[in-house]
């Protein structure tokens, strides 16, 4: 959703700071705008446009020279995209200019305050409340007037703040959405994402809750809200600027497609322990002795996350042989739920910033639970909520859909549940035979998208489909749902998915000639049941795409992917879905990488 990118240095800033925006486009948006100033400059010069970066680069005027300055791309909450709700906001004087990342709850009750004193509004955003409190504040540091200003604020925000008056500086604050302070060489970045800073400096900070901070071209300062000082230390991103690039690829979904062999690699690496058919994950915390006492597996993400933990769940309950389950956590934070001192928690999110998982960490950990983060982007705000956890190493992941992600979440599963389940009652056998399995996981991937041009002659035919249904049976049922989810969030083809099981509870009344079902149909010991739904189809004229371990006789075409262990077959079987909704979408003409209203971080109710 909404990011934030800023710079105070020697360098020309406008070109910075439209390049850091253009780094953060994947997150999604709806308008852009800059603010700059500098030693030389005589207040603020501002920039704003609905539409996309490149908008706001034409409209930027040739001169438009500075070298400190905050620049936003917005998706909107309070007001309709526009020019005018664009961030930065400034206030009537031209002085202060604020971006904000996050929702203001109490902005209506302010705005009404400030009205009634007499301030006039320009834009219909929460946001601008902000920049007039500042305005307002009358304290000698700017500091104590951001200070000051977020003291009546209630809600979320990450923020930069520009003023006129004080331009040897930017002051930063975060509660509840991601600040990230860059150090380069006698130059400062700010973002909320360190995709706009790796091109410029590795070297990073990141502040926490409650936190400010002041970044001038050759120094920082953290501190709290309450202004005591902080000792932020940086640490080194590991991934470089080439990560976030295409890499001769058209789209990022079809370069994170293709990066899943190695994805899967680095999730791998160094953690498993052949000595003892077992797996290390170092971050864990979690000693035999305590991983004895749990009882009951409690997972949540949302969306694909989801999907992925709805896999990791079924992994836990056959390998490690305890009651696992996942659920949304957008509702699981809403309904009061009972936590249980002998349950783990486990938080599942690429981004680590989905603020509905972050509050239903909150929740729990307020509740005294203990809460596993199972987490792509390193330090995010999930995975500093969490008590302990593993990363999933899966890279950036760009692309508004997420697929290299879901397939190394279910890895890391898959190695929670080995580990589990070796300190429980799984055998040396069978800990041997799971990590041979997960160690022919990547050359399998590789084998499978070799199957590229298959599966797009069949996306032409599936381009034409108005809905399509989605049908597994256990082990097969979330890689059905994953599936329907990438086919409908890129393509916009609507889709269903189903338990095989539940066909004739319902669904079969869909069941027409224009109507394509997609069976996730694993060699296991429920083959023949799934044969029978197959024979169902076919029996009323139902168009069957298998995706199998062996030519399915009563489907359309089966796509054959290699067989694993039957308990890992989930992680395999979802990926030539993902191509099929690649190409469906791409027959379509669809914006793949950023499809219609979505976004990549989801970092708002
Ligand atoms: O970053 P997260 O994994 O927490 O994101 C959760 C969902 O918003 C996300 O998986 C969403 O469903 C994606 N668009 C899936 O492709």
């Amino acid at each position: 959703m909404c990011g934030i990118v800023g710079y105070i240095g020697k360098r020309d800033v406008a070109p910075l700071l439209l390049e850091g925006l253009q780094r953060l486009e994947y997150r999604g948006y709806d308008s852009a705008g800059v603010v700059i100033t500098g030693p030389k400059a005589t207040g603020l010069k501002m920039v704003k446009a609905k539409g996309r970066v490149r908008d706001l680069e034409a409209r930027v005027p040739k001169r438009f020279a500075g070298t400190t300055g905050i620049a936003h791309t917005r998706w909107a909450t309070h007001g309709a995209p526009s020019d005018e709700n664009a961030h930065p906001h400034l206030d009537a004087e031209n002085k202060v200019a604020v971006v904000h990342n996050g929702i203001i709850d109490n902005a209506a009750e302010l705005r009404a305050k400030l009205i009634a004193d007499g301030v006039t509004f320009l834009s219909e955003t929460d946001t601008e409340v902000l920049t007039h409190l500042v305005a307002r504040s009358t304290a000698e540091k700017l500091e104590d007037r951001v200070r000051e200003a977020l003291r009546h604020i209630e809600g979320t925000y990450g923020i930069a703040v520009l003023h006129a008056d004080f331009n040897d500086r930017i002051v930063v604050a975060r509660n509840g959405s991601p600040v990230v302070l860059g150090i380069g060489e006698k130059e400062m970045f700010v973002a909320s994402d360190v995709a706009a800073l790796v091109s410029h400096t590795r070297q990073v900070v990141t502040l926490d809750d409650g936190e400010m901070a002041t970044i001038k071209a050759d120094d920082y300062r953290t501190y709290t809200t309450e202004g005591s000082r902080t000792s932020a230390e940086p640490t080194t991103v590991e991934w470089e600027a080439e990560s976030y690039d295409m890499g001769g690829h058209d789209t990022y979904m079809h370069k994170e497609i293709f990066e899943q062999a190695d994805a899967v690699d680095r999730v791998l690496r160094g953690r498993i322990d052949d000595r003892f058919s077992t797996v290390h994950l170092g971050g864990l915390n979690l000693d035999a002795h305590d991983a004895r006492k749990v009882r009951r597996v409690k997972i949540l993400g949302c969306g694909t996350s989801y999907h992925a933990g709805m896999i990791g769940a079924q992994m836990i309950e056959e390998l490690a042989r305890i009651p696992a389950d996942a659920e949304p956590a957008s509702e699981f934070r809403y309904r009061n739920a009972v936590v249980d001192p002998d349950t783990l928690y486990v938080a599942v999110s690429q981004s680590g910033e989905t603020y509905d998982v972050l509050a239903a960490v909150q929740e729990l950990k307020r509740k005294g639970a203990r809460v596993f983060g199972i987490v792509n982007v390193v330090g995010s705000a999930i995975a500093r909520e969490a008590d302990a956890g593993v990363y999933v190493h899966a890279g950036p992941e760009v692309c508004v859909v997420s697929t290299k992600c879901f397939t190394n979440t279910t890895v890391a599963f898959a190695l929670l549940a080995l580990h589990l389940g070796r300190i429980r009652d799984l055998s040396v056998s069978d800990g041997k035979r799971i990590i041979a399995g997960l160690r022919r996981l990547p050359a399998q991937i590789e084998q499978m998208l070799e199957r590229e041009d298959e599966i797009k002659k069949l996306a032409q035919e599936f381009a034409e489909a108005k809905s399509m249904l989605f049908i597994g049976r256990v082990r097969g049922y979330p890689v059905a749902r994953e599936a329907s989810l990438k086919l409908k969030e890129v393509s916009y083809i609507h889709a269903e998915a189903y338990p095989a099981s539940e066909l004739k509870h319902g669904p079969l009344a869909l069941i027409e000639p224009a109507l394509p079902t997609v069976a996730i149909v694993p060699d296991d010991d429920l083959l023949e049941k799934n044969r029978a739904a197959l024979e169902e189809i076919k029996a009323r004229s139902g168009r069957i795409l298998a995706v199998a371990h062996r030519e399915q006789e009563k489907a359309d075409h089966t796509i054959v992917v290699p067989k694993n262990e039957d308990e890992l077959d989930p992680i395999l079987m979802g990926i030539p879905l993902q191509l099929l909704a690649y190409h469906t979408a791409l027959a379509l003409g669809r914006d793949i990488d950023k499809p219609r209203n979505l976004a990549k971080s989801v970092t708002v109710e």
